[in-house]
């Protein structure tokens, strides 16, 4: 991934494993929004608000860990771990490793689904956890990003 022109004015928005199905995955759940047009509505919102969103997914654990390690140094990250968030350790040891501020989403509301879904092992060492707010939790979680690197003074 090229470094981009202002690290400390880019967010990483950073898909899991399965959610490239978005649209026709499991609608009742996640609705019918495709991660192209998840990807272009935070890309413009980022541009609204004067950051740049570089997009990624990956359906494996390492390749979301070399993502979030290439997102340090940047205002920060909106991910969407997927299952990873169930029982990572690796992509948890990841986000605490990285300064930037990660701020985890979940399309669906895990908490009103099966029992295993209602624990992340990310979420403690994350700066914010949006969940059961469909897509919008994306341009949300943006927001929040935002708002965590500019008290951090971390924002570009
Ligand atoms: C999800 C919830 C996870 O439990 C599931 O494994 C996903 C999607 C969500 O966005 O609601 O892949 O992260």
């Amino acid at each position: 991934m090229p470094t981009p022109a202002e690290p400390s004015r880019t967010v990483l928005l950073l898909n899991g494993p399965n959610l490239d199905l978005l649209g026709t995955r499991d609608p009742a759940q996640y609705g019918t929004t495709t991660l192209a047009e998840v990807e272009n509505r935070v890309a413009g919102l980022g541009r609204e608000l004067g950051v740049e969103v570089v997009c990624a997914q990956s359906n494996g654990e390492g390749g979301m860990v070399d993502r979030l390690h290439a997102a340090r140094g940047w205002a920060g990250v909106v991910m969407n771990p997927g299952a990873y968030a169930h029982y990572s350790i690796a992509l948890r040891d990841a986000v605490d490793a990285i300064e930037a501020p990660v701020v985890e989403v979940h399309i669906s509301n895990v908490y009103a689904r099966e029992e295993f879904r209602h624990t992340s092992v990310t979420a403690p060492v994350a700066a914010g956890y949006i969940a059961g707010c469909g897509v919008l939790g994306y341009e949300l979680a943006l927001r929040a990003v935002l708002g965590r690197a500019a008290e951090r003074g971390t924002l570009g």
